[in-house]
């Protein structure tokens, strides 16, 4: 494909909240030489540029993007020399993440079970360390490939140098490193993970990577709409992680938030379990934005929803969880 740039597209239809008005300018790259020339036109027109992967954590406002939406399309899977206990696969940017997932499994590797059913695309996993059922990207990736748009460089960056940590890595903080590939390190020996309680129920028969992945699909597809047919981006916020001393305050008034232990002196909470028992808000719509009734942390945008409304909506329920419990919440979604 050649390098083609288009105006005024609609990125509402690109993204899984599905709201939100056009880019300005809006290419597709294919390759490290389409995103250099992506870069370069932006940068000579002194426009921002943002990458585009499979737009399910991403909320677009009402008045469209200004500049130029890179829509990340590079495809490739590269499965490297096999070794006695593990098995390494690079993957392209623009993979869509689940198909890898059941590629992976189906060969009877381990590793990305616990990841089952999560849209979006490969490139994307790293940026916010994707996680689910006891796992995080960051568990299994050795090296992301990136492209440093100062230097039109290619760089290898280590696991450590990522800085991944829940919910978070140096992508997204340092626009200038754009993801091309992601190195997953996937064990030959089995290796499950069922710390989450679901899971922890599996038969030893049961454990294997496609039966765990089945397991994942199965709960998942209680807990989310599908995204086909709603605007959604799973968890709109991120859990909040707050000092031990707080949440011991807490507690004492909600005993039965459930924490997860953090470093440094600090724990996360629920705030699936804050928003649906402590403020009572699951299920709770203004519009046709609403909670989602399965699972108060996903946010569910009916088709006649605006990112107006969303974002008005959003207001309403950080308001809501600040007044009970004194914890400022933040969301997991990127907004453009
Ligand atoms: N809970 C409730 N009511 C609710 C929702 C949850 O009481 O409406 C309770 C549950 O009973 C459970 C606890 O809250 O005790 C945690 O719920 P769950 O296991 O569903 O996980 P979560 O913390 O709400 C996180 C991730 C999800 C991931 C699941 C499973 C974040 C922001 N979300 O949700 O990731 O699938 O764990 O591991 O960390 C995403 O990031 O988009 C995402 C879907």
């Amino acid at each position: 494909m050649s390098f083609l740039v288009q105006e005024q597209v609609a990125l509402a239809p690109k993204t899984t909240l599905k709201t939100g008005g056009n880019a300005a300018f809006y290419t597709e790259v294919t390759t490290v030489d389409e995103l250099e020339k992506a870069v370069s036109f932006a940068q000579e027109k002194g426009l921002p540029f943002y990458v585009l992967g499979g737009g399910s954590n991403l909320l677009v406002s009402d008045a469209g993007y200004t500049g130029l939406i890179i829509r990340m399309a590079m495809l490739g899977r590269d499965y490297g020399q096999l070794q006695a206990d593990t098995q390494e696969l690079t993957v392209s940017a623009g993979e869509n993440f689940d198909a890898v997932v059941a590629e992976t499994t189906t060969r009877g590797l381990w590793g990305l079970e616990n990841l089952s059913s999560i849209p979006g695309s490969v490139g994307a996993t790293p940026v916010q360390n994707v996680g689910a059922y006891g796992v995080e990207v960051a568990d299994i990736i050795p090296r992301v490939t990136v492209f440093d748009v100062e230097t039109k460089k290619i760089i290898t960056m280590l696991n450590t140098n990522c800085l991944f940590s829940y919910r978070h890595s140096i992508f997204k903080d340092k626009k200038n490193y754009i993801i091309v590939s992601v190195t997953f390190l996937l064990s030959v020996k089995p290796n499950p993970k069922l710390t989450y309680a679901d899971l922890a129920k599996l038969e030893v028969a049961m454990q294997t990577p496609l039966s765990i992945r089945d397991r994942v699909i199965a709960i998942r597809a209680n807990k989310f709409p599908d995204w086909n047919l709603v605007g959604t981006a799973g968890s709109f916020f991120k859990n909040p992680i707050i000092t031990v001393a707080n949440a011991n305050v807490l507690l004492q008034k909600y005993p039965d938030i459930p924490t997860y232990p953090e470093l440094f002196g600090k724990v996360k909470l629920s705030l699936g379990y804050i928003l649906d028992t402590v403020c009572g808000l699951k299920g709770f719509a203004v519009g046709s934005v609403r909670l989602y009734e399965k699972q108060a942390l996903v946010l569910v945008a009916g088709s006649a929803a605006t990112t107006t409304d969303i974002k008005n909506f959003k207001k309403i329920i950080s308001d809501a969880v600040f007044l009970k419990t004194g914890i400022t919440i933040e969301q997991e979604v990127t907004e453009i």
